[in-house]
């Protein structure tokens, strides 16, 4: 593919993306991102220029997308609104750019005869009880619980309908909790990462027992150029890499690694409707396209990632104030609660 246009490529999982397909591709990478609160420019230092362009631009503006997608090969979509906490702050940039933007873009995609391939969360099929063997597959019922997971959910249904109604050449992917670099401090493990660095306590929503299966986003990078190169026309594939980890077996981790003892962190109040555990079976994936994991070991990619956010200070340290400022409010909301 010549040109492949990546939607949210300045965002954590997107940027990481566009690295690997500079890396793994002759492609020409066209990102395409809003630059909201969530993107940074640091994360595609030194790309932009080469083989990749960056469009400042809202994928619910069609003419921007229009003439972006006229030109393209293929349409890699991760922008999205993304933190659970913001969706239950304020619904409404969800429902926009997570509905609106992937419906402007699949029109786009329609109209131009352009492939497409959605990328979208393991939280669409809601959650498991925890302590069970049970995992989500792709014929798992949709059953979403936050803002954010349910426009995501909706925007999986677009895509599909647009595949079986007008025929566009779609896949889609459902994957489970990404780690690495580049991620937003507004997420559970760099939140840790950077309080820690700090001198400041974790925070953990309630007991700490809700369970996420954490996966590399470089293996998410690889599944989902896998899924672009060989995955069937209007397929769903689930990604995940078995890292099933409960939220105080990784603080724990986090707190091992910095020296700090394992009851040095804060019970905050927890998350409105907070999903208990997701856990993917990605059979299909391995076995209909051949994709392996490469990162199998997490406490060697959380201790990788914890290096990574020592050296890259000056990548996180102008959004660590604001982020935690947001948390304060938040926690004053939720209640005077401390769990
Ligand atoms: P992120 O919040 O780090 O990045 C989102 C990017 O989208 C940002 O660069 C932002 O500027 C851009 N964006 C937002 N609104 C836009 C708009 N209207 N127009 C153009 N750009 C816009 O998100 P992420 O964690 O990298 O997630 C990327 C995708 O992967 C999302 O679709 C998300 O649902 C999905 N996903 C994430 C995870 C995870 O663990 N983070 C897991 C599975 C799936
Ligand atoms: O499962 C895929 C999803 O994973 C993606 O679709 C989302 O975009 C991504 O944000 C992520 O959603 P989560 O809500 O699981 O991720 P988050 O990092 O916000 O939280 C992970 C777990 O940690 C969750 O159980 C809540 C908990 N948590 C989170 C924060 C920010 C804490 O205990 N303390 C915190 O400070």
């Amino acid at each position: 593919m010549a040109k492949i246009v990546v939607t949210g490529g300045a965002g954590f999982i997107g940027s990481n993306f566009v690295h690997h397909l500079v890396e793994h591709t002759d492609s020409h990478v066209v990102v395409l991102d809003k630059f909201t609160y969530a993107a940074n420019e640091a994360s595609l230092m030194g790309m932009s220029g080469g083989r990749v362009t960056v469009v400042r631009g809202d994928i619910c503006d069609a003419n921007v997308v229009n003439e972006i997608v006229s030109h393209a090969d293929a349409v890699v979509h991760f922008a999205a609104e993304s933190h659970n906490d913001n969706s239950l702050e304020d619904p409404s940039p969800f429902v926009r750019t997570n509905l609106v933007g992937t419906y402007t873009l699949l029109e786009a995609v329609r109209r131009y005869g352009v492939r497409f391939h959605h990328v979208s969360t393991d939280e669409v099929y809601g959650d498991l009880p925890l302590g069970t063997p049970e995992k989500f597959t792709e014929y798992t019922p949709y059953n979403p619980s936050s803002p954010y997971s349910s426009t995501k959910a909706g925007s999986d249904m677009l895509v599909r309908a647009w595949v079986r109604s007008f025929g566009v050449s779609a896949t889609l992917s459902n994957c489970s909790n990404n780690y690495g670099p580049f991620q937003h401090v507004e997420k559970f493990i760099p939140r840790q990462i950077t309080n820690l660095i700090d001198g400041v306590k974790p925070k953990l929503y309630g007991a700490g027992h809700n369970v996420r299966d954490w996966i590399h986003a470089e293996d998410h990078s690889s599944a989902v150029l896998t899924i672009l190169e060989q995955g069937t026309t209007g397929q769903t594939y689930l990604i995940g890499a078995d890292g099933e980890q409960d939220n105080l077996s990784v603080l724990t981790t986090l707190l091992e690694i910095f020296g700090r003892p394992t009851d040095w962190f804060d019970h905050v109040t927890d998350r409105p409707g907070h999903d208990l555990r997701y856990a993917i079976d990605s059979t299909r994936l391995r076995q209909e396209l051949g994709w392996e994991p490469t990162h199998g070991d997490f406490a060697e990619g959380l201790a990788a990632t914890v290096d990574w956010y020592r050296t890259h200070e000056d990548w996180w340290r102008p959004q660590k104030d604001a982020t935690e400022a947001r948390y304060r409010v938040q926690e004053t909301k939720l209640g005077e609660g401390r769990r």
